[in-house]
């Protein structure tokens, strides 16, 4: 069922766990998260960023993303990734999206919080949540762009969430979008300090490449909603290239169940680590 992505962090921060938040693409995509939650009993977060809507056009998956978790059989939030455009974030919330985010982390402070107010008071008239985000991940949601990490001043990650009344607050830590050149350090000591001073459910981006150990660590240190994108997608295409290698790509639909299975395969493995099974 399609529900409020504030109810799922809620639910994630009494149970402590944390809720994954899976990036897709396309149906196949949509229906291997779905079939990895409903098997496990997990609620999960289907989730677009705003990058990637040159290849998938929000306007057909958005309405797909929404009819898929209306009709799932555990929890589902819908959430908009990386929004950068009070326009595309519109669209997202006029679809049915539950949650939005909009990534002022490249502004200045003011400007991130004034912005980010916006997109709160924007998603209040649909109950939508809002996730922020302060401080710098690195890398870039396609790759386009290297950014460095900036890691979050604890200080700031207070007031941001304070003035701006976020749902979600998206911290960085030493995480990077995309696949680690080496495993990353995560710097713990800036996540305990966020996570004592600040209320709200925070997010970990980058999740491609972290630990295990270091996963269910975050999780039970305040945060409550892991995003996976490039997994997902190297998931879905190694499983398709698996097949042509047996020769069991009869026709399309032996490629379909492939794509269908490289992502079922890829949430069901990071729903364990973070703990949401059996938690719809
Ligand atoms: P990865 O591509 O590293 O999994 O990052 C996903 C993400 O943070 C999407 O916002």
């Amino acid at each position: 069922m399609l529900v409020n992505m504030r109810d799922l962090l809620a639910a994630a921060k009494d149970g402590n766990y944390a809720v994954g938040s899976f990036s897709v693409a396309n149906m196949e995509m949509v229906l291997g998260v779905l079939k990895a939650a409903a098997e496990l009993k997990a609620p999960v977060i289907l989730q677009i960023a705003e990058v990637r809507l040159k290849q998938s056009p929000l306007e057909l998956i958005g309405p797909l993303m929404v009819a898929a978790a209306e009709n799932a059989e555990t929890p589902v939030a819908v959430h908009f990734d990386h929004g950068k455009t009070l326009e595309k974030i519109s669209l997202a919330l006029d679809l049915g999206f539950t949650s939005v985010m909009f990534d002022g982390s490249h502004l200045p402070l003011e400007e991130n919080i004034a912005q980010t107010k916006k997109t709160v008071m924007l998603a209040a008239d649909y109950d939508a949540a809002v996730e922020g985000e302060i401080g710098c991940v690195g890398g870039s949601e396609d790759g386009s762009e290297d950014i460095a990490i900036n890691c979050t001043r604890p200080r700031d990650a207070v007031r941001f969430a304070q003035e701006t009344g976020v749902d979600a607050l998206a911290i960085a830590i030493g995480n990077a979008h995309g696949n680690y050149k080496s495993t990353p350090k995560l710097r713990f000591d800036i996540l305990e300090s966020c996570a004592e001073s600040v209320e709200v459910p925070l997010v970990l981006h980058g999740g491609t490449g972290i630990r295990p150990e270091d996963f269910v660590r975050c999780s039970k240190t305040g945060i409550k909603k892991i995003n996976i994108a490039t997994a997902t997608f190297d998931a879905v295409e190694k499983s398709v290239r698996t097949c042509y290698n047996r020769n069991a790509v009869q026709g399309y639909y032996d490629l379909q169940s492939a794509e269908v299975e490289g992502a079922y395969e890829n949430a069901k493995r990071h729903i364990l680590i973070f703990g949401s099974d059996n938690k719809a």
